[in-house]
Protein backbone atom coordinates (compact mmCIF):
# COMPACT_ATOMS: atom_id res chain seq x y z
CA UNK A 1 0.00 0.00 0.00
CA UNK A 2 1.05 3.45 -1.03
CA UNK A 3 2.09 6.67 1.87
CA UNK A 4 0.00 10.04 1.36
CA UNK A 5 3.23 11.57 0.28
CA UNK A 6 3.20 8.66 -2.44
CA UNK A 7 -0.52 9.33 -3.62
CA UNK A 8 0.85 12.63 -3.85
CA UNK A 9 3.50 12.49 -6.16
CA UNK A 10 1.61 10.26 -8.59
CA UNK A 11 -0.55 13.24 -8.54
CA UNK A 12 -1.86 15.19 -12.01
CA UNK A 13 0.14 18.29 -10.14
CA UNK A 14 3.47 16.56 -10.16
CA UNK A 15 2.76 14.20 -13.67
CA UNK A 16 4.09 16.96 -15.98
CA UNK A 17 7.39 19.41 -16.16
CA UNK A 18 7.63 22.35 -18.78
CA UNK A 19 9.25 20.26 -20.58
CA UNK A 20 6.44 18.59 -21.55
CA UNK A 21 5.14 22.04 -23.22
CA UNK A 22 6.73 21.00 -26.71
CA UNK A 23 3.52 19.09 -27.11
CA UNK A 24 1.08 22.25 -27.45
CA UNK A 25 0.99 23.78 -30.63
CA UNK A 26 1.65 27.46 -31.36
CA UNK A 27 -2.03 28.56 -31.09
CA UNK A 28 -2.67 26.20 -27.72
CA UNK A 29 0.54 27.30 -26.03
CA UNK A 30 -0.32 31.50 -27.09
CA UNK A 31 -4.03 30.27 -24.99
CA UNK A 32 -2.95 28.00 -22.30
CA UNK A 33 0.79 29.07 -21.27
CA UNK A 34 1.00 32.71 -23.13
CA UNK A 35 3.71 33.90 -21.47
CA UNK A 36 5.80 31.26 -22.61
CA UNK A 37 7.26 29.88 -19.52
CA UNK A 38 4.27 28.18 -18.19
CA UNK A 39 4.23 24.99 -15.20
CA UNK A 40 2.04 22.12 -14.86
CA UNK A 41 3.47 21.43 -11.65
CA UNK A 42 2.03 25.29 -10.78
CA UNK A 43 -1.06 25.41 -12.50
CA UNK A 44 -3.01 22.39 -12.83
CA UNK A 45 -4.94 23.73 -15.89
CA UNK A 46 -2.12 23.60 -18.04
CA UNK A 47 -1.37 19.90 -16.67
CA UNK A 48 -4.99 19.27 -17.72
CA UNK A 49 -4.19 19.99 -21.21
CA UNK A 50 -1.12 18.19 -21.36
CA UNK A 51 -2.84 14.77 -19.82
CA UNK A 52 -5.40 15.31 -22.66
CA UNK A 53 -2.74 15.18 -25.53
CA UNK A 54 -0.04 12.66 -23.53
CA UNK A 55 -2.13 10.48 -21.74
CA UNK A 56 -6.02 10.74 -23.48
CA UNK A 57 -7.05 7.33 -23.10
CA UNK A 58 -5.92 8.07 -19.52
CA UNK A 59 -8.16 11.34 -19.76
CA UNK A 60 -11.19 8.73 -21.19
CA UNK A 61 -10.58 6.55 -17.89
CA UNK A 62 -12.20 9.45 -15.65
CA UNK A 63 -14.53 10.93 -17.44
CA UNK A 64 -15.80 7.06 -18.44
CA UNK A 65 -16.48 7.13 -14.89
CA UNK A 66 -17.81 10.81 -14.38
CA UNK A 67 -21.44 10.30 -15.86
CA UNK A 68 -23.69 13.60 -16.01
CA UNK A 69 -26.75 13.53 -14.44
CA UNK A 70 -29.92 12.31 -16.47
CA UNK A 71 -32.02 15.40 -15.28
CA UNK A 72 -29.01 17.61 -17.48
CA UNK A 73 -29.28 14.99 -20.56
CA UNK A 74 -33.54 15.10 -19.95
CA UNK A 75 -33.29 19.02 -20.04
CA UNK A 76 -31.15 19.37 -23.53
CA UNK A 77 -33.39 19.62 -26.66
CA UNK A 78 -34.31 16.12 -28.36
CA UNK A 79 -34.76 17.94 -31.43
CA UNK A 80 -32.14 20.53 -32.62
CA UNK A 81 -31.74 21.25 -35.83
CA UNK A 82 -28.33 21.82 -35.47
CA UNK A 83 -25.90 21.73 -32.18
CA UNK A 84 -22.39 23.08 -31.83
CA UNK A 85 -20.66 21.49 -28.86
CA UNK A 86 -17.36 23.61 -27.76
CA UNK A 87 -14.77 21.30 -25.89
CA UNK A 88 -15.98 18.18 -27.09
CA UNK A 89 -13.06 16.48 -25.71
CA UNK A 90 -13.70 12.45 -25.89
CA UNK A 91 -17.07 12.76 -26.14
CA UNK A 92 -19.41 12.19 -22.76
CA UNK A 93 -21.80 14.75 -24.18
CA UNK A 94 -21.47 14.09 -27.76
CA UNK A 95 -22.48 10.84 -27.72
CA UNK A 96 -25.70 11.63 -25.82
CA UNK A 97 -26.33 14.95 -28.46
CA UNK A 98 -26.03 12.66 -31.58
CA UNK A 99 -29.83 11.99 -32.65
CA UNK A 100 -30.91 14.60 -31.20
CA UNK A 101 -29.95 17.12 -33.87
CA UNK A 102 -29.61 17.18 -37.89
CA UNK A 103 -26.34 17.37 -37.42
CA UNK A 104 -23.74 17.99 -34.62
CA UNK A 105 -20.62 20.03 -34.75
CA UNK A 106 -18.05 19.03 -32.25
CA UNK A 107 -15.50 21.52 -31.54
CA UNK A 108 -12.48 19.83 -29.58
CA UNK A 109 -8.33 21.38 -29.99
CA UNK A 110 -6.57 18.70 -28.49
CA UNK A 111 -6.25 16.07 -31.65
CA UNK A 112 -5.49 13.20 -29.71
CA UNK A 113 -9.18 13.36 -27.64
CA UNK A 114 -10.31 14.16 -31.27
CA UNK A 115 -9.53 10.98 -32.71
CA UNK A 116 -10.83 9.24 -29.71
CA UNK A 117 -14.55 10.91 -30.70
CA UNK A 118 -13.91 10.05 -34.10
CA UNK A 119 -13.84 6.54 -33.13
CA UNK A 120 -16.21 6.64 -30.89
CA UNK A 121 -18.81 7.96 -32.93
CA UNK A 122 -18.02 5.59 -35.93
CA UNK A 123 -19.04 2.82 -33.09
CA UNK A 124 -22.66 4.14 -32.69
CA UNK A 125 -23.04 3.86 -36.08
CA UNK A 126 -24.52 7.49 -36.47
CA UNK A 127 -21.43 9.10 -36.81
CA UNK A 128 -22.20 10.66 -40.04
CA UNK A 129 -24.29 13.11 -38.08
CA UNK A 130 -21.38 14.48 -36.30
CA UNK A 131 -18.41 16.83 -37.68
CA UNK A 132 -15.33 16.76 -35.40
CA UNK A 133 -13.15 19.76 -36.10
CA UNK A 134 -10.94 21.59 -34.64
CA UNK A 135 -11.33 24.91 -32.84
CA UNK A 136 -10.75 26.92 -29.87
CA UNK A 137 -13.56 29.37 -27.57
CA UNK A 138 -12.61 32.21 -28.56
CA UNK A 139 -12.39 31.91 -32.45
CA UNK A 140 -15.13 29.33 -33.28
CA UNK A 141 -15.01 28.10 -37.09
CA UNK A 142 -18.41 28.12 -37.50
CA UNK A 143 -20.93 30.94 -39.38
CA UNK A 144 -22.81 32.84 -37.46
CA UNK A 145 -26.37 32.10 -35.95
CA UNK A 146 -26.11 28.65 -37.73
CA UNK A 147 -26.98 26.23 -34.24
CA UNK A 148 -30.59 25.74 -32.36
CA UNK A 149 -28.14 24.99 -28.96
CA UNK A 150 -24.65 26.19 -28.44
CA UNK A 151 -23.13 23.68 -25.32
CA UNK A 152 -19.75 23.32 -23.95
CA UNK A 153 -19.92 20.52 -20.68
CA UNK A 154 -16.74 20.97 -18.32
CA UNK A 155 -14.66 23.02 -20.71
CA UNK A 156 -15.93 26.72 -20.46
CA UNK A 157 -14.15 29.24 -17.76
CA UNK A 158 -13.90 33.13 -17.58
CA UNK A 159 -10.22 32.52 -18.24
CA UNK A 160 -9.42 33.67 -20.86
CA UNK A 161 -7.48 31.18 -22.56
CA UNK A 162 -10.61 28.69 -21.67
CA UNK A 163 -13.43 30.84 -23.04
CA UNK A 164 -13.79 34.05 -21.18
CA UNK A 165 -15.76 37.05 -22.70
CA UNK A 166 -14.46 36.23 -25.92
CA UNK A 167 -15.63 32.44 -25.66
CA UNK A 168 -19.01 33.13 -24.76
CA UNK A 169 -19.62 36.21 -27.18
CA UNK A 170 -18.48 33.56 -29.78
CA UNK A 171 -20.97 30.89 -28.55
CA UNK A 172 -23.55 33.34 -28.51
CA UNK A 173 -22.58 34.88 -32.18
CA UNK A 174 -22.95 31.12 -33.31
CA UNK A 175 -26.50 30.43 -31.73
CA UNK A 176 -29.51 31.52 -33.95
CA UNK A 177 -31.82 34.11 -32.48
CA UNK A 178 -34.24 32.00 -29.99
CA UNK A 179 -31.74 29.46 -29.68
CA UNK A 180 -29.82 28.28 -27.02
CA UNK A 181 -26.41 28.63 -25.38
CA UNK A 182 -26.31 25.96 -22.52
CA UNK A 183 -22.93 25.95 -20.06
CA UNK A 184 -22.85 22.07 -18.27
CA UNK A 185 -21.26 21.25 -15.00
CA UNK A 186 -20.27 25.12 -14.83
CA UNK A 187 -18.01 26.56 -12.29
CA UNK A 188 -17.86 30.17 -11.34
CA UNK A 189 -22.35 30.89 -11.39
CA UNK A 190 -21.75 34.20 -10.29
CA UNK A 191 -19.70 35.34 -13.31
CA UNK A 192 -22.50 33.29 -14.81
CA UNK A 193 -25.42 34.97 -13.82
CA UNK A 194 -23.91 38.49 -14.32
CA UNK A 195 -23.60 37.60 -18.23
CA UNK A 196 -27.34 36.66 -18.46
CA UNK A 197 -27.06 33.42 -17.49
CA UNK A 198 -30.12 31.03 -15.54
CA UNK A 199 -29.27 28.24 -13.36
CA UNK A 200 -30.78 24.63 -13.59
CA UNK A 201 -29.27 21.83 -10.45
CA UNK A 202 -30.95 18.84 -10.58
CA UNK A 203 -31.35 16.69 -7.32
CA UNK A 204 -30.40 13.21 -5.81
CA UNK A 205 -27.41 11.94 -4.58
CA UNK A 206 -24.22 11.23 -6.87
CA UNK A 207 -21.43 9.15 -7.19
CA UNK A 208 -18.43 9.00 -9.77
CA UNK A 209 -18.57 5.37 -11.04
CA UNK A 210 -15.07 4.08 -11.70
CA UNK A 211 -15.01 0.35 -13.58
CA UNK A 212 -13.68 -1.47 -10.33
CA UNK A 213 -12.61 -0.53 -6.63
CA UNK A 214 -8.82 -1.04 -7.70
CA UNK A 215 -9.65 1.55 -10.81
CA UNK A 216 -10.98 4.11 -8.26
CA UNK A 217 -7.60 4.24 -6.51
CA UNK A 218 -5.74 3.63 -9.11
CA UNK A 219 -7.59 7.32 -10.73
CA UNK A 220 -7.80 8.86 -7.39
CA UNK A 221 -4.07 8.51 -6.80
CA UNK A 222 -3.60 10.72 -9.87
CA UNK A 223 -7.14 13.33 -9.62
CA UNK A 224 -8.27 13.05 -6.33
CA UNK A 225 -4.95 12.36 -4.10
CA UNK A 226 -6.19 13.90 -0.77
CA UNK A 227 -8.95 11.78 -1.20
CA UNK A 228 -7.06 8.25 -2.19
CA UNK A 229 -6.92 7.34 1.50
CA UNK A 230 -10.97 6.90 1.82
CA UNK A 231 -11.41 5.54 -1.51
CA UNK A 232 -9.03 2.96 -0.39
CA UNK A 233 -10.89 2.40 2.74
CA UNK A 234 -14.02 2.31 1.13
CA UNK A 235 -13.16 -0.45 -1.65
CA UNK A 236 -16.29 0.46 -3.75
CA UNK A 237 -16.44 1.04 -7.49
CA UNK A 238 -18.86 3.92 -6.43
CA UNK A 239 -17.58 6.68 -4.82
CA UNK A 240 -19.87 9.71 -3.71
CA UNK A 241 -18.68 13.07 -5.19
CA UNK A 242 -18.19 14.57 -1.48
CA UNK A 243 -15.46 11.64 -0.31
CA UNK A 244 -14.22 13.12 -4.09
CA UNK A 245 -14.22 16.83 -2.72
CA UNK A 246 -15.40 17.83 -6.32
CA UNK A 247 -19.31 19.20 -7.04
CA UNK A 248 -20.84 16.66 -8.90
CA UNK A 249 -21.64 17.24 -12.48
CA UNK A 250 -25.75 17.52 -11.91
CA UNK A 251 -25.98 21.27 -13.16
CA UNK A 252 -26.32 23.87 -16.03
CA UNK A 253 -26.42 27.65 -16.45
CA UNK A 254 -28.06 28.44 -19.83
CA UNK A 255 -29.15 31.81 -21.71
CA UNK A 256 -32.03 32.24 -24.83
CA UNK A 257 -30.52 34.46 -27.46
CA UNK A 258 -32.32 37.40 -27.99
CA UNK A 259 -34.80 37.50 -31.22
C1 LIG B 1 -12.56 18.70 -18.83
S1 LIG B 1 -12.50 18.51 -20.57
C2 LIG B 1 -14.22 18.21 -20.94
C3 LIG B 1 -14.41 17.48 -22.23
C4 LIG B 1 -15.83 17.07 -22.54
N1 LIG B 1 -16.66 18.23 -22.82
C5 LIG B 1 -16.41 16.28 -21.42
O1 LIG B 1 -17.32 16.75 -20.74
O2 LIG B 1 -15.94 15.16 -21.18
C6 LIG B 1 -12.23 20.16 -21.17
C7 LIG B 1 -12.16 20.21 -22.67
O3 LIG B 1 -12.11 21.56 -23.10
C8 LIG B 1 -11.17 21.66 -24.15
N2 LIG B 1 -10.67 23.03 -24.20
C9 LIG B 1 -9.74 23.60 -23.41
N3 LIG B 1 -9.51 24.86 -23.78
C10 LIG B 1 -10.31 25.11 -24.83
C11 LIG B 1 -10.52 26.25 -25.67
N4 LIG B 1 -9.87 27.38 -25.47
N5 LIG B 1 -11.42 26.14 -26.65
C12 LIG B 1 -12.11 24.99 -26.84
N6 LIG B 1 -11.95 23.88 -26.09
C13 LIG B 1 -11.06 23.94 -25.09
C14 LIG B 1 -10.11 20.64 -23.80
O4 LIG B 1 -9.31 20.29 -24.89
C15 LIG B 1 -10.95 19.50 -23.25
O5 LIG B 1 -11.37 18.63 -24.23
Amino acid sequence: MSSPEEDEKGSLARRYTPADLGVLTRDELSRFAPGGDGDPRVDVTLAWELLYRLEPDLYDRLVSAERLHPGVLEWLPRDAGRIVEVGAGAGRLTLELVGRGREVVAIEPARPLRQILVRKLAGTGQGDRARVIPGFFDALPVASGVADLVVACSAFTPAAGHGGEAGLAEMERVCRPGGCVAIVWPNHLGWLAAHGYAYVCFDGPMSAEFASPAEAVALARIFYPHAVAEVRRRGRRRVPYDVLGINPPCDLAFKRVPR
